[in-house]
């Protein structure tokens, strides 16, 4: 079973609001997409190292040339073609997984990345990272506000680990069908193939807002991964 690393880094991180993508944002003398490369270099990771890259994105190019073992590919216009152009891009058996993690994640940990991986290796099933909710989940639709039973609810967090071939498919198959797929869990279960859940540390937040990043330094020194 040989596992190999897909970063989706092709974003433009529209609820950001700042004019540079937040993967590339400054923390403490490095750019984010680079605390989590950090991250990834610790863990053992057998096959390829991709990354995503919005088409002529000179600073992840740049970014890329120091990092030996990544190979950059060209994304997509959202997600899903994204991580779809990096599935195509593996040189894979048929045996093959992969770990897809969001450049935007840098407070991953890597026992929860552990973790998860000896789940997909004992059950021989998809897994993702995510936590239980906490708050009671309000929906607005057609005017109306309802709760849902929050003892059901999770929020999905990366990395989410599939077998190369299935995650591949079941990505081709609801792109074509026009389906909005946000994660690479959801186009597995819109086809019926079971994914199960692995409980994550709560610190592995997506930099999305930019009062985010203050959270995520705080959270890299928690972790002790900054001074
Ligand atoms: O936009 P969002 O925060 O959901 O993006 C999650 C991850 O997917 C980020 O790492 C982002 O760079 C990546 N992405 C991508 N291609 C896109 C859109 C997002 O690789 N077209």
């Amino acid at each position: 079973m040989t596992l190999h690393l897909l970063l989706p880094a092709a974003g433009i991180g529209q609820r950001f609001g700042h004019s540079t993508p937040k993967q590339y944002c400054q923390l403490a003398g490095k750019t984010v997409a680079e605390w989590t490369l950090d991250l990834w270099q610790h863990v053992a990771i057998d096959g390829q190292r991709l990354i995503v890259l919005r088409e002529d994105d000179a600073v992840g190019l740049d970014m890329v040339q120091q990092h030996a073992s990544l190979q950059p590919v060209t994304g997509g216009a959202e997600r899903a073609d994204s991580v779809l152009a990096g599935l195509n891009a593996l040189d894979t058996g048929a045996d093959d997984w992969v770990m897809v993690h969001d450049i935007a994640r840098p407070c991953v940990r890597t026992a929860d990345i552990d973790r998860l991986w000896h789940h997909c290796q004992s059950t021989g099933n998809g897994a993702i990272l995510a936590r239980p909710l906490t708050d009671t989940i309000k929906r607005q639709h057609d005017g109306r506000v309802s709760s849902l039973d929050r003892r059901q609810l999770w929020a999905a967090m990366t990395p989410q680990c599939f077998p190369v071939i299935a995650l591949r498919e079941a990505l081709t198959e609801a792109l074509a069908a026009g389906d909005s797929i946000t994660d690479e869990a959801s186009a597995l279960e819109r086809i019926g193939v079971p994914v199960d859940l692995v409980e994550g540390a709560a610190d592995n937040i997506k930099l999305t807002r930019a009062d985010d990043l203050a959270l995520v330094e705080f959270y890299l020194r928690q972790q002790g991964r900054l001074a």
